[in-house]
């Protein structure tokens, strides 16, 4: 506890994040590390797949993700929200419209994030569980790539609202108001069942669990 409220003046924390949530977790290290002067962070950015592996093999201490493994024994605690959202370009028929019945996408292409993805994973689920079948069109393995094909035309896409924080604020994207969504997840902190965290790891999840909301919840536009 003493150590803790002193901050901690070494260690080395290993810390891996879903593609979605970099859009937040440098917040998170920076207000983390100016607490914790002496902690050395290390960061790596890559998609729900990968984290599954690193926690797989124990390479990681901390994990920040959408989905939790069920197939390794892992720890995971909820501590924000992250709905998920439909996006389309600005001057898509639809913008604007209200209460848009999930029926109506149909007609519509999906710009795909790749299989190891979560938020694909997610999207997948919840068109499935309703009984709507959508049309797969190019698959990209980019947030950013998919924000960009939504922006040309190439189709909408469903995304974590974390990821376009920007394009709301410039008016590059819009959310469709379709039934059913916001689809209503939330972001895991997740560890290897039976880990010993460090003082630095244990510190961060405290921090991540009581503070993330206030620090990154994100932007919502009213409707
Ligand atoms: P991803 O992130 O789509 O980049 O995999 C979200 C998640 O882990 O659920």
């Amino acid at each position: 506890v003493l150590e803790s409220l002193k901050g901690l003046n070494r260690g080395r924390l290993s810390i891996a994040v879903a593609s979605t949530v970099n859009y937040f977790a440098p917040r998170l290290l920076a207000i983390f590390q100016q607490r914790h002067p002496g902690v050395s962070l290390r960061l790596d950015v890559t998609n729900r797949e990968s984290l599954v592996q690193m926690l797989d093999s124990n390479t990681v201490d901390l994990v920040l993700m959408g989905v939790p493994p069920r197939d390794v024994e892992v720890e995971s605690e909820a501590f924000m929200d992250n709905p998920l959202v439909v996006i389309a370009p600005p001057d898509h028929p639809l913008a604007g419209e209200r209460n848009i019945p999930l029926a109506r996408l149909a007609d519509e292409v999906f710009v795909m994030r790749e299989e190891g993805s979560g938020t694909r994973q997610a999207m997948e689920r919840f068109f499935s569980e309703r009984g709507q079948k959508i049309r797969h069109g190019m698959q990209m393995t980019r947030n950013e790539a998919v924000k960009q094909a939504v922006r040309s035309g190439l189709g909408l896409s469903v995304v974590s609202l974390h990821t376009i924080e920007l394009e709301l604020e410039t008016g590059r994207l819009v959310i469709l108001d379709v039934e059913g969504f916001p689809d209503r997840r939330q972001w895991y902190l997740v560890y290897r069942r039976g880990k010993r965290l460090s003082p630095a790891a244990s510190a961060f999840r405290d921090f991540v669990l009581t503070e993330a909301p206030a620090i990154a919840a994100p932007y919502w536009p009213r409707p």
